[in-house]
């Protein structure tokens, strides 16, 4: 009996492969381990009172919250939510152009059911979201990497990349792009980027996946208009989240795109669940309706703001600035650093002996790249551990020079 799943498993079973990062994270939770390594929230922010407030409303509605919902979401939430990204999005959009989801982590899987078959290949930044990968790569489907920098994914060496790419027999379905604060990058798309975005995907008849969950934690400057609001011919669609604007417990997104798209992946979202959460739906509507996201979200704000502003301030005080170099985000959760000189995945283990951890830059990487990169999360700890944690990295590296 012992065989029988394996004898028996799909090839996508066959192919699957665990997340190299969760693999990490078990090496970490050792105590006294200082970890930049995850991408979470700081728990300490999650404004749990006001939120629990919005539990009343099962007294009040609780035999329509208990029964399943509609797939395309609870209808209160989603007028809310409509309202509430006009500005991002240029415009109010109507209910069938927004699909409620799982967290925005089923819009990646949604994505590959509508638009992948095995052999597909999609475009993404070079580096990008290793879930992103991951999620795509189930439905089969391959990548292309274009570079980063400061401002974001370099979009001038598109054209030549697809051209080269179709000439190969290759079939592009979608640009996959982070277009604020990237994971892992940090970096922001500028407006000029993503201008020329659309004007290449208008060209070359590729529609854009904009996923932006961390585009409202904006410490500095000005909010961009979003690829989609650029794009009057429905050629984007926009995935949004509550992870990090209120919490990744609730486990709803959205995403917002032309009817013909939201359709297909509400049929296929159907037979991933049925629907979300309707209480947890109602509980985030409860909590948006009485004001308390747009009152809590400068809260959320000046905490990681801080956060950065301590780290910024411990890599100049520890880490040896002949030897790193990095961007300094706007906004979002992460720093990247390069170092030239340094083998990233030497530095992890002697990170972790000196109970610092971070993640590595490769994985973050489809087709190889990043053996001298890191990506150090700021959300979660606090300053005083900000420092520390810095302070130990700055050891390691040194004695690895
Ligand atoms: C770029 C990006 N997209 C999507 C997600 C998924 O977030 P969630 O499913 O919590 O909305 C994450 C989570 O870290 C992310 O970094």
């Amino acid at each position: 009996m012992g065989k029988v799943w394996e004898l028996n498993f799909s090839g996508k079973a066959q192919n699957v492969r665990p997340s190299p990062i969760r693999e990490m994270l078990s090496v970490i939770r050792q105590p006294g381990m200082i970890s930049f390594a995850g991408g979470m929230p700081a728990p300490d922010v999650f404004p749990v009172k006001e939120f629990h407030e919005g539990a009343e409303v099962l007294l009040r509605d609780g035999q329509n919250l208990l029964q399943y919902g509609t797939t395309e979401g609870y209808a209160p939430l989603k007028e809310f939510l409509a309202e509430w990204t006009a500005p991002r999005m240029g415009r109010k959009v109507s209910s069938d152009e927004m699909l409620l989801t799982s967290g925005s982590q089923q819009v990646l899987d949604l994505m590959g059911w509508a638009m992948i078959d095995p052999g597909d290949y999609i475009i993404t930044e070079d580096p990008s979201y290793l879930a992103a990968f991951t999620a795509f790569y189930n439905h089969g489907s391959r990548f292309i990497g274009i570079p980063t920098d400061a401002e974001g994914m370099v979009v001038d060496t598109l054209p030549e990349t697809i051209e080269k790419a179709r000439s190969q027999g290759k079939k592009i379905k979608f640009i996959y792009t982070i277009v604020n604060f990237q994971n892992p990058a940090g970096c922001t798309l500028t407006l000029e980027r993503r201008k020329k975005l659309v004007d290449i995907s208008h060209r070359y008849g590729i529609p854009i996946f904009e996923d932006d969950p961390y585009g409202y934690v904006r410490f500095d400057g000005e909010h961009l208009p979003s690829i989609f609001s650029l794009d009057p011919e429905g050629g984007v669609i926009y995935a949004g989240s509550f992870s990090k604007i209120l919490a990744p417990g609730t486990r709803i997104g959205w995403c917002t795109g032309s009817r013909d798209i939201i359709r297909k992946l509400t049929v296929f979202k159907q037979a991933l669940d049925l629907c979300s959460s309707p209480i947890s739906q109602a509980l985030i509507y409860e909590y948006c309706r009485k004001g308390y996201l747009d009152r809590h979200l400068p809260n959320i704000i000046a905490d990681y703001r801080a956060k950065r502003d301590a780290m910024e301030e411990s890599f100049r005080k520890y880490l040896p600035l002949d030897e790193v170099n990095w961007v300094k985000p706007e906004g979002g959760f992460f720093y990247w650093i390069h170092m030239p000189r340094i083998d990233a995945g030497e530095l992890f283990k002697k990170a972790i002996e000196k109970k610092v951890a971070f993640v590595t830059g490769s994985p973050f990487f489809a087709n190889g790249g990043g053996e001298h990169n890191a990506r150090i999360n700021y959300t979660y700890s606090k300053p005083d551990v900000i420092e520390e944690g810095v302070k130990r990295l700055g050891e390691a590296i040194r004695e690895m020079l």
